[in-house]
This record gives C-alpha cells, structure tokens and sequence, in this order.
C-alpha cells in the first residue's frame, strides 16, 4: 500500500511566479510519486492575484480570503488557519504572501511554515528590498527561504541564492534577476524539506 500523500499549503497575493515554480517542479520531479506530497490548495488574500488564476488553470483548489473583509489581523489569521487546517498540511508556504503573521498563526504551524524573500538575509528585512540593496551599493543581492518565527523575515535558513548586480541595474532589473534565482532555490529547499521528513 502506498503512504499517503502529504499535503502543501501554498498562501500568494500577487503575481504567483514563485508557485508556478512550486508547480512547475511539482509535476517535473513527480511529488506525488517520489515524495508522497501535493500542492492540495492555494489561498490568496486578494482576489486580483494573478496566481491564483494561474493555480485554477493548473487544476489547483484555489480559496480567496480577502483581509479586508475582517475587522483585526487576529480575526483573519484565524479564518486563515481554519481554510488552511482544512487541508491537513504538512507544509505551508508563502510565497509572496504579504501579510504581516500574527504570533498565534506563526506558532500554530511551526516547524512546517516556510517563506522566500527577495535578500539575502538577515540584510534587508521588510519591503523595498531591491531598491534599498542598490542604495546601499551591494555588490551582491538575492534571495532566501527560510523557516518562519514570530519576528518579520527572521529563521533558520534553508537555502540561499547570490546574484550579481550590476552597475546599470534598477530595483525592477535586480528583482527580475532575483526572482529567476528564487525560483531555482524555492522548489529545491521544499524538494529538501519534504526528502528529509
Ligand atoms: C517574491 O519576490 C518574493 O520573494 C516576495 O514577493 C515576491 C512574490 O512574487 N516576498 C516577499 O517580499 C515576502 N517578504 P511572486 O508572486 O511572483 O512569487
């Protein structure tokens, strides 16, 4: 009998490139089959994320959950918890999720709750991270996935990934070339994770 398939959580509000990498890699390397896991569903706090179009067209269960329908952080958190639980997950990855975790939410899914971010941490915390890399005049940018703790784009790191920038660069061209770096480094540490586990 076969084991049975472990479940990935995938919460996105915009452009959802790095899911299609999940995805991408997802199927290529045969999850299902070689690592007895899925992506089971995809949620969104905004209904205008083009990911979650990209998630319908690949098949995916897609839930919206829109923030601002929800009168606290702490109230939506929950309502994200329950949609989420709803999927028994092993693993819950954000990936360009923007939303700022309550500790409740953080602690409830320690030790399977996953995030990328566009630096190379522990530089660079927060938004803006492009431009504020070329302000400071690095010489090297990229990204990292780590594990999630209660303090913003703090956690063990899981992988890393340096790219150059280069002297004409602009925070659109550095995060163009960071975003191809992020979706080598994001579906190889969850290739790692769930390999280890
Ligand atoms: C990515 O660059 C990701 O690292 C960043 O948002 C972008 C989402 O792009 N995440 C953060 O800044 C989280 N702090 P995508 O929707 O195309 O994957």
């Amino acid at each position: 009998m076969s084991a049975p398939l472990r479940n990935i959580v995938v919460l996105i509000s915009g452009a959802g490139s790095n899911l299609q990498a999940l995805m991408r890699a997802a199927q290529q390397e045969q999850w299902e089959q070689r690592l007895q896991a899925r992506i089971a569903a995809v949620v969104s706090n905004r209904s205008d994320a083009p990911g979650l179009a990209l998630a319908r067209t690949a098949g995916l269960a897609c839930e919206l959950l829109d923030h601002t329908e929800y009168p606290s952080r702490h109230a939506f958190d929950a309502a994200l918890m329950t949609r989420i639980d709803a999927h028994q997950p092993t693993l819950v990855l954000l990936a360009g999720f923007m939303r700022i975790l309550t500790p409740e939410f953080v602690r409830h899914y320690e030790g399977r709750l996953i995030n990328i971010h566009p630096s190379l941490l522990p530089a660079f915390t927060g938004l803006h991270t492009h431009r504020r890399a070329l302000e400071a005049g690095c010489k090297v940018a990229g990204a990292t996935v780590h594990r999630v703790t209660a303090e913003l784009d703090h956690g063990p790191i899981l992988a890393q990934a340096a790219v150059p920038v280069m002297p004409d660069d602009s925070p659109e061209t550095l995060a163009a070339r960071v975003r191809a770096a992020e979706h080598q480094i994001y579906p190889q540490a969850v290739r790692e994770w769930l390999q280890t586990r």
